[in-house]
This record gives C-alpha cells, sequence and structure tokens, in this order.
C-alpha cells in the first residue's frame, strides 16, 4: 500500500475489505453529510469499487443529501430522488424488472452514460439469502493474461435489454420479446478506456454477442470472461444489516443479487449520481 493510499484510508477511518474489492467506512454520519471528505471518498470508491458505510442510518433525505456531495444527483425517470428496491408490488409495481438484477451486470448500459455512482440503503431485511455482490471490473482487467489483453481489447460487444430478459423468462411471450427488443439494442466495446487511463472489462446479462465472431466462439469468450471476472478473489458480497449503505462505482464493477424470498418484503432504497462519461 502506498504512503497516499495510507493516508486516505486514515482520515475516512476505512478499512480495505480484501486485496482486489472493497472499503469499510466508519466515518460519522455528520462527516459523511458535510461533503469534507467528498472528493477522497469518490478516490477511494474509484480505487476500490465499493464502499460500505455500515449500520449509518440514513433517512432517504439524508441519502439524497449525501449522494448529492459524490456526484450530480440523478432522479429516477419517474422524478421521484428515491427507488424502491423490491420485489413486493405494493412498494415497486415495476418489480418483474428486478429479476434481471439477480444476474450481473451494469446499471444503464443502454444509456449513453451509464450512471455513475450508486448508494443502496437497507431497511428491510430478507428472511433469506439476497445478499448484493459486487466484483472488480477494473482488477479483473488488470490481471487478466497479456495475451487475453490483446486478443480482446479492441473487440466490440452487442447489449440489450432484451437479452436480459432471457435470462430470467426464458420462454416469453412473443409480444413480451418484442417489448424489450423496443429499447433497442447497443454495440459497446469490451474494454472500457476510461478518461483516467484505466480500463475495465464491460460485461454482463445484457452482453449478446461478440460482434463479428462466430457464436459459440463469441459464447465462449463472453462467458469465460465473466466466470474470470465474478471469480472469488475479485468479488464482494454483501450481507445486509437494516441501516447499511453501501455504495458501488458502476463504472468498475457488475453487480447482482443474491435469490431471496419473493415475498419477504426486502426493501433497498437505491440512490444515484449522473454518469460522466461514455463507454468508449
Ligand atoms: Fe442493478
Amino acid at each position: 500500500m502506498n504512503a497516499e493510499i495510507a493516508t486516505t484510508l486514515e482520515r475516512l477511518e476505512a478499512e480495505d475489505i480484501s486485496p482486489s474489492i472493497g472499503s469499510r467506512v466508519h466515518l460519522d454520519k455528520q462527516a459523511l453529510l458535510s461533503g469534507e471528505y467528498a472528493s477522497q471518498l469518490r478516490d477511494l470508491l474509484e480505487q476500490r469499487g465499493v464502499l460500505v458505510f455500515p449500520k449509518i442510518n440514513f433517512t432517504d433525505e439524508e441519502q439524497v443529501a449525501f449522494t448529492e456531495t459524490i456526484g450530480n444527483f440523478l432522479p429516477e425517470m419517474e422524478g421521484q430522488k428515491v427507488y424502491n428496491i423490491s420485489l413486493d408490488k405494493e412498494k415497486n409495481p415495476k418489480s418483474d424488472y428486478l429479476k434481471g438484477s439477480l444476474y450481473w451486470h451494469i446499471d444503464g448500459t443502454m444509456n449513453k452514460k451509464p450512471i455513475g455512482a450508486a448508494i443502496l440503503s437497507s431497511k428491510v431485511l430478507p428472511t433469506w439469502g439476497g445478499n448484493t455482490e459486487f466484483c472488480n471490473t477494473y482488477a479483473a482487467w488488470e490481471q487478466l493474461p497479456d495475451e487475453d489483453k490483446q486478443r480482446i481489447e479492441n473487440l466490440k460487444v452487442m447489449h440489450s435489454a432484451w437479452t436480459s430478459l432471457l435470462y430470467y423468462d426464458p420462454e416469453p411471450s412473443y409480444e413480451k420479446l418484442e417489448e424489450m427488443m423496443s429499447l433497442g439494442e447497443v454495440e459497446l466495446p469490451l474494454v472500457w478506456n476510461h478518461r483516467s487511463g484505466r480500463k475495465s472489462l464491460v460485461l454482463g446479462c445484457t452482453a449478446h454477442h461478440v460482434i463479428g465472431m462466430d457464436p459459440s466462439e463469441s459464447a465462449r469468450l463472453l462467458t469465460r470472461l465473466r466466470a474470470w471476472a465474478t471469480q472469488p478473489k475479485f468479488v464482494y458480497s454483501h450481507e445486509w444489516s437494516v441501516g447499511d449503505a453501501v455504495m458501488w462505482d458502476n463504472t468498475g464493477t457488475l453487480h447482482r443479487a443474491m435469490p431471496y424470498d419473493p415475498d419477504c418484503g426486502r426493501l433497498l432504497h437505491r440512490t444515484k449520481t449522473a454518469g460522466e462519461e461514455p463507454i468508449q
């Protein structure tokens, strides 16, 4: 660990969770809301992928205020500031859409600029399951063998919402498939060249095929890279306590929810910041 990182960790009262991903931050709520540590939190987030604030107990207003210190606050499409993540239709009428979140993904690959940071707060625990898992796609790229890096560096991949539909509804109605196809498709680089100069892998359940590659070769490559990026050394699995907040860098990680009882009322509140750069 270099001296600069050690100083940052000390100032943020933070500790690393594992070598490749995640830090726990023990600053108190007042310190987080003051904005005084925001730029260091952003830097640490970019380095570590995930920051955990154990039992910080943000109210919605506080979570919004904290998110505003991290970046440009991005409300939901319907205008509300806080999104209910729940399979309970009373808490989230569009909960079907969340079924795709059980598979590794980046939020907003279909948008010009995927969201930047996202913050989840736990309100109601599941009766079983329901961890949220993250993997560090910067670290996964950095530790790839050189021959893989050279092979994949300039490849492009078709992403779509309908591809993720087939993960959670493998035999959809024709109408459902058409509805999801109407959301479009995008070609994205397999390796994201960030403006910082760092690189990360762009994978997940929206990735359909590598452009111009034989279909079985493409499936092999995307599956092998996803398995590589989500191996235990690059993954942090967060087991929730009520009041925990977890922030992740959506541009340098994949995430997923682990299965849980859909009737248990598990509830997380999410806020997010606008993305600052397209995948390029
Ligand atoms: Fe997500």
